[in-house]
């Protein structure tokens, strides 16, 4: 990408500086911000002034580094509140252990984590710490709970460290980190002005008043695809069946929903409007045929239940679909997964259909992980295990090269 066309042009840039010897790297990054039009912002930790000099960071920035909560020479107050509204996104790098650990557990200690815990933008990390401290399960179960939380982690390299040794730790170089944010920022606004609508979760279809029949879907995935649309700009219309979660954008608007019927009728009324439809709800393909209006007592021999088919949300509105509008369908199988999702595809009239395996492992309902493979007409994608909110990514991609 050149400078001219940079998806960061005129943005504006936190980056904190921690303790770490790749702090020297900051230098580059700050060059390779700056040449692609974006004001940078240096807030550093009291130990990543032992490594470079804020008169360097100063000089090159333009702007007076931020360290303390207060300036030493005139008292006035550095606000940690404006930089988190002033910022469009803030990157850490270096981050090292402390830092990371203080992020996910919300220590704020200095400047930097409070500008961290006040940030309203996209927040990303450069890690940059020894191979053992790398690895270490409390060092991956931080990162973990950063990663949830939709902090870009920006993995470190291999290579020799400072410490000697050789192995994973080194910050990622400056230009493949501004490289991961020019392509975040790109594929950020490939959806503005879309109007997206994602099904998400179970349905509960009533027995009598206080039983239903479910199953095990938590959201889970609809939810990152809504996050992960709504990052790339879209609106998105997020129609959910009953699930204990949460949604943080803004552009996304949420309608709940209990049963097969409820959500047929909420996401048909709102596809008309929408330029694509990412179905991911596990949708009961059965309801029983008459709801008790009493709870139904323990009599007899047993109970039967007379079940009927629900509509299929997915093929009426395979049906419905008027040319440009896009249609994303969800298999989870257990057995033939590629036959029966090449099947899904073409019934159900979708442009694409995200598989995922019961087989696999850390696949399916429940996880925060997610295994897809994704089949079109043409062509078919197998994904690693990924976190849903890295899946939910890959997918968000595939419909913008719809759009594309
Ligand atoms: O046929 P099957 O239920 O496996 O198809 C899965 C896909 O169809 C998913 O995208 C799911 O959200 C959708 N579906 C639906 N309405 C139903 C059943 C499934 O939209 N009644």
């Amino acid at each position: 990408m050149t400078d001219k066309h940079s998806p960061l042009k005129g943005k504006h840039c936190v980056l904190g500086i921690t303790g770490s010897i790749a702090a020297y790297k900051a230098c580059t990054l700050i060059r390779l911000l700056s040449k692609a039009g974006v004001e940078v912002q240096v807030v550093i930790t009291p130990a990543g002034k032992e490594f470079i000099t804020p008169l360097t960071l100063s000089t090159l920035t333009r702007r007076p580094v931020v360290s303390e909560f207060f300036d030493r020479r005139d008292g006035s107050w550095h606000s940690h509140v404006d930089l988190g509204l002033w910022a469009d996104f803030m990157i850490i790098a270096p981050a090292t252990a402390a830092t990371i650990g203080k992020m996910a557990h919300g220590i704020a200690d200095n400047m930097l984590l409070t500008t961290y815990l006040s940030m309203k933008a996209p927040t990303f990390v450069a890690p940059a710490m020894d191979l053992d401290m790398y690895a270490h399960p409390a060092t991956q179960a931080n990162l973990e709970t950063l990663r949830k939380r939709g902090v870009g982690i920006i993995e470190a390299g291999s290579g020799e460290l400072a410490s000697g040794l050789v192995g994973k730790g080194r910050m990622e170089e400056p230009e493949r980190i501004f490289n991961y944010l020019e392509n975040h920022f790109a594929t950020c606004q490939r959806l503005a002005g879309k109007r997206v609508l994602i099904t998400a979760g179970p349905t509960r279809e009533r027995i009598d008043p206080v039983r239903y029949i479910g199953n095990f879907s938590t959201g889970k995935m609809g939810f990152a695809l809504a996050e992960a649309c709504a990052e790339a700009g879209a609106e998105v219309e997020l129609v959910a069946g009953p699930v204990s979660l949460t949604t943080n954008s803004p552009l996304i608007h949420r309608t709940d929903v209990e049963s097969a019927a409820e959500m047929y009728e909420a996401a048909a009324a709102k596809f008309a409007h929408c330029d694509a439809a990412i179905l991911c709800a596990a949708v009961a393909d059965f309801t029983p045929a008459v709801k008790a209006d009493q709870k139904l007592k323990r009599e007899g021999d047993g109970l039967t239940l007379h079940l009927q088919p629900t509509t299929d949300i997915a093929a009426a509105l395979g049906q419905a679909k008027r040319q440009g509008q896009k249609l994303v369908g969800f298999a989870l199988e257990t057995n033939d997964e590629l036959d029966h999702a090449r099947a899904k595809l073409k019934k159900k009239n979708l442009d694409f259909i995200v598989l995922n395996s019961l087989r696999d492992k850390g696949a399916g309902f429940a996880f925060d992980t997610n295994k897809i493979t994704i089949l079109s007409a043409d062509d078919c994608v197998e994904f690693s295990l990924k976190p849903k909110t890295e899946v939910a990514r890959d997918i968000t991609d595939r419909l913008c090269a719809l759009f594309d």
